[in-house]
């Protein structure tokens, strides 16, 4: 975050959010950031899916989007960097984003790439974490907003939200619980790498 210390105090840093599905987490960064308060600005969506219904969010709030399949990955990320260059994009957020960022990518926007996992990392990197924290008898459970670095789920931690699991908890109701909690640690997470600039 350093190097964005010397932009102008009150002018908002140009956001690109990172989805793949639903998109609860987009729609609610994207409210967050039209709030006087929220030092980002979401300008651009990147979908890996070319149905996620996400995508009907950046519509109905007029932010541009562009799809890429990551079929070819490199050739992909070339075309996306060109895409956050244009558009001055200073921050990345993963929200549901189902694909890997090369390293190459991550070494073009360095501890500027959050991510938003359904556990409390470092436990349950990856995928079906409720399944498997259910499965493991855990008593706890939560989310975590990172940085992104080359390695998955692993980038240094900026803020974290416990809650309980309960006998009765299935990955689906885990899963909803647990997602209300992302809603107000993203927004947070954001306020608090930006609160000392
Ligand atoms: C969230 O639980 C997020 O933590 C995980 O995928 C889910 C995406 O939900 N990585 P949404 O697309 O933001 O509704």
């Amino acid at each position: 975050m350093k190097k964005l210390i010397g932009l102008k105090k009150f002018s908002k840093f140009y956001t690109a959010v990172f989805i793949s599905g639903t998109g609860s987490n987009l729609e609610n960064l994207i409210k967050f950031s039209l709030l006087n308060k929220s030092p980002i600005k979401v300008i651009l969506v990147i979908s890996s899916n070319t149905k996620a219904k996400g995508l009907k969010l950046a519509k109905k709030y007029n932010i541009p989007f562009k799809t890429f399949r990551f079929i070819n990955k490199i050739k992909d990320e070339k075309k996306i960097l060109f895409y956050l260059k244009k558009n001055k994009i200073k921050i990345i957020c993963l929200a549901g984003f189902m694909k890997i960022l090369s390293e190459n990518f991550i070494k073009k926007f360095n501890g500027k790439i959050l991510n938003i996992h359904p556990s409390l990392l470092p436990k349950y990197k990856g995928l079906n974490t409720h399944e498997r924290t259910i499965k493991n008898n855990e008593k706890f459970s939560g989310c975590t907003v990172h940085y992104v670095n080359s390695k998955l789920d692993s980038g240094k931690i900026i803020l974290q939200k416990k809650i309980k699991i309960y006998k009765k908890d299935t990955p689906k109701t885990l899963a909803k619980r647990i997602l209300k909690h992302e809603h107000i640690i993203y927004p947070k997470a954001l306020m608090k790498i930006f609160s000392n600039h």
